[in-house]
Formats: C-alpha cells, sequence, structure tokens
C-alpha cells in the first residue's frame, strides 16, 4: 500500500538537525570542529583544548586549560563499588560491554532531584569524560590478574590514561600518539552514536543516560567496531605480501574490507592521513609491522575496491590507521572501540548538552508494512 511517504533507509543524505559542533564534508574531505579544521588542530592543539573548544565553544586561553585540566583530573578517580564490581566481572567479558555497563553504573553514584534526574551540564560532562579513561585502563589491568593503577593529577589525559595502563609514564612519542589519536575522534557530526546519544537527550534522559545509549551505538562493525576488525585482519593477513590475496578472498566471500568506505566521505578520509603519519612514527619507534602490512592493505583494497566499485569511491576510513597505531601502543584489539569512545566522548557531550539547549523530542516515522487490520483471534482459536 502505497501512502506517499519517502522511505530513506538509513537516513542517508536525511538532515535531521543542526549543529555547531562539527562539520563533515564528504566531497571534499575536509573535517572541522567549530570552524577550525582537524589539518591545523590534529599538529597543534591537544584533546584537553578540544574538549574545551567543544564543551565551552572556544579554544581555552593558558588560565581557561589549567582551570579545565585541574577539573578533568581531578574527576578521574572511579567510585570504590564501581571497581570492586569489576573486580567480579568474568575476564572474558569484552572491554565495551565493560564500558557501556560501568559508565551507566556511574550515574548510581550521583545525586538525583526528586524526578530521578542527575544534573546534565558541562561538569558532568567533564566528569564522564575523564571517568571513562579509568573504565577502560582498569578493566584491562583486571582481566590481566592485576590490580588497577590510581589516576595521575599531574599527567595529561592521554599520558594518564596509558599510565594507568602500564604503570610507567609513556614516551613523549607514544602520549602525542595517543593524543592525537583521541584529538582526531572527538567529533563527526551526526554519526550514528552521537545521533543515538541525542535521541536519547532529547526524551529529556539525563547525560548518563544518553552516553550509555551512544556507546551501545558505537559498538558494532559499521562504527567503531571496525577498528577492532582491521587488527584482526592485519593480524591474520601477516605480513605486506599476502594482503593482495587476502582482500582478493574476502571479496569472494562477500566481506567488507574493515577500515575501508565511508557513508559520508568520497574521498579519503581527512583523519586517515594524520593517523597514518602517526602509525609510521610509531612504527619507526617500536620497530613493530603493523604499518607496513596496513599500508599495503590499503594499496590493494583500494585498487581492488575501485574495479569492483567502478561508480563508488571506497577509501580508508578513520579506522583503518586506528589499528596499527593502537596495536603499537600496546593495546589490545579488542579495546580499539573503547578508546574510540574515550575521544567521542568529548563530542557526544557536548552533543547532549546542545540538544538539550534547544530540545525538541526526535521522533520519525515509519511506513507500516505488516498485515491489514482486523479482528483479534482469541487463544482457543489461533
Ligand atoms: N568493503 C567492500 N565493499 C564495500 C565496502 C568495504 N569496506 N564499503 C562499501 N562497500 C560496497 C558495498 O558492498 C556496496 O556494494 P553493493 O552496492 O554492490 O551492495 C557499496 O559499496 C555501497 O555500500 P553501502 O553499504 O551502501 O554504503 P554505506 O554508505 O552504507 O557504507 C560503510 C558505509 C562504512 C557502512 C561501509 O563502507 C562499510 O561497511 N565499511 C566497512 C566497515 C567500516 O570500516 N566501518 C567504519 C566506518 S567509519
Amino acid at each position: 500500500m502505497s501512502t506517499g511517504m519517502v522511505v530513506d533507509r538509513g537516513l542517508e543524505g536525511v538532515v535531521v538537525g543542526h549543529t555547531d559542533l562539527s562539520n563533515v564534508e564528504g566531497q571534499v574531505g575536509r573535517l572541522t570542529y567549530r570552524g577550525y579544521d582537524i589539518d591545523d588542530l590534529a599538529p597543534n592543539a591537544n584533546f584537553e583544548e578540544i574538549a574545551h573548544l567543544l564543551l565551552y565553544g572556544h579554544l581555552p586561553s593558558a588560565k581557561e586549560l589549567e582551570d579545565f585540566k585541574r577539573e578533568l583530573a581531578s574527576r578521574r578517580e572511579l567510585p570504590g563499588p564501581l571497581l570492586t564490581a569489576m573486580q567480579t566481572v568474568p575476564k572474558t567479558a569484552w572491554p565495551m560491554d565493560v564500558l557501556r555497563t560501568i559508565v551507566s553504573g556511574l550515574a548510581l553514584f550521583v545525586p538525583v532531584n526528586n524526578h530521578g534526574e542527575h544534573v546534565s551540564d558541562v561538569h558532568s560532562a567533564i566528569e564522564l569524560i575523564a571517568k571513562m579513561t579509568t573504565i577502560v585502563a582498569a578493566w584491562d589491568r583486571i582481566r590481566r590478574g592485576l590490580d588497577p593503577i590510581e589516576p595521575r593529577a599531574d599527567l595529561s589525559h592521554a599520558a594518564n590514561f596509558l599510565y594507568m595502563r602500564t604503570g610507567k609514564v609513556p614516551a613523549p612519542v607514544e602520549e602525542d600518539a595517543i593524543d592525537t589519536y583521541l584529538v582526531l575522534l572527538a567529533d563527526h557530526s551526526f554519526n550514528a552514536s552521537t545521533f543515538s546519544a541525542r535521541v536519547t537527550a532529547s526524551t529529556r534522559a539525563d547525560i548518563y543516560a544518553s552516553v550509555t545509549a551512544a556507546l551501545a551505538t558505537l559498538t558494532g562493525d559499521l562504527h567503531g567496531g571496525a577498528a577492532s576488525a582491521t587488527y584482526t585482519n592485519l593480524v591474520a593477513i601477516g605480513s605486506p605480501d599476502k594482503a593482495e590475496k587476502f582482500v582478493h578472498d574476502e571479496i569472494a566471500k562477500g566481506n567488507r574490507i574493515m577500515g575501508m568506505g565511508h557513508r559520508e566521505y568520497r574521498v579519503r578520509d581527512p583523519r586517515a592521513k594524520h593517523l597514518e603519519a602517526i602509525a609510521k612514527d610509531l612504527a619507526a619507534h617500536s620497530g613493530t609491522k603493523w604499518y607496513a602490512i596496513a599500508r599495503e592493505l590499503e594499496n590493494q583494497s583500494q585498487r581492488i575496491l575501485a574495479e569492483e566499485h567502478p561508480d563508488r569511491k571506497i577509501y580508508a576510513n578513520v579506522d583503518f590507521y586506528t589499528a596499527p597505531v593502537l596495536a603499537d601502543l600496546g593495546i589490545p584489539g579488542d579495546e580499539f572501540t573503547c578508546l574510540f569512545a574515550c575521544g567521542r566522548a568529548a563530542g557526544w557531550t557536548a552533543h547532549i548538552l546542545e540538544q538539550l539547549h534547544d530540545n525538541r523530542l526526535i521522533r520519525p516515522q515509519a511506513t507500516y508494512s505488516g498485515p491489514p487490520p482486523g479482528p483479534f483471534v482469541p487463544i482457543g482459536k489461533r
């Protein structure tokens, strides 16, 4: 039955709102945060400056940055009962499941008003950004049978994360790598997880519920799970000379090449070149093979996918070089999506506050394709 309604499966090309936070220009491959090009931000600004930019609307002055860093550092510790709860989780639990559950659990330790609501403001946003890296690092250690390491207030957000995993202050090249990674992942307009956060916030659910929804949405391998899947591919390939056969085999099996393709970009994802440069530096620092395999996998994938899809340009996306970067930092492949979440927490929380500031319930429609109206069938007659 035709209703005359236009159905846009996947909302491709549908504009569902406006934002001041970031702009994705898919045809030219440009990403800006509040008007600043990530090509300028990635080499020049740290994650704390970007989180401030997104949450407060401007790049911080030196004094504002100090205050912001102090607040972020002061909010890193987790409530003791949550750390205890993490100790009881099966060690086989998937890191994103742990992160989502514990972020949701944070709400239990924050006072509610008479309607059961938590305050959703810039401070609860900073709280969530600060604590997410602590959760990821704590689970990383707990599942290895090690005690969590307390956060250090004197370290940057990036350095403190690596420190909480290993107990060692990272080398500058490692700190810079994770810091730039977090900068590049901080926001990306109305991507699926951000949209999910905004849908949840639009019901006037609070920031904890909204970030939990975003975490759930990020999990899938068509979104934040692609970097882990790319790493699995790099391991399976093993050496650069096997990349070509791998791509042919995957396509013959009907599989997608993870880390390739994007809904918005019709050119190479602008974040990929920065991540590729970091991956190259880290490979030189650590002597691993991940960058070399990834480089050849991208060449082969781009060439073979262009033959398969002459009408559609399929290039590396942000997740592609995330895999060698995070692998070289010693982070296990199944934790990559958690790191994505730690960066995107800045964007999610800024979007949630933006949504709440000028809210309208997000409630789309669907065309109905089930049976026509009919009489109820009593249970004895079914
Ligand atoms: N490997 C192989 N083929 C791919 C592909 C990939 N990575 N990405 C897209 N394609 C193909 C599809 O199979 C499809 O072919 P068809 O028309 O013959 O069915 C065509 O390109 C269009 O794909 P579609 O799924 O409609 O495009 P989309 O806009 O929904 O795709 C992604 C965007 C990200 C979902 C898609 O590129 C993908 O699945 N990539 C791999 C997962 C990934 O890296 N996700 C992270 C995104 S940041």
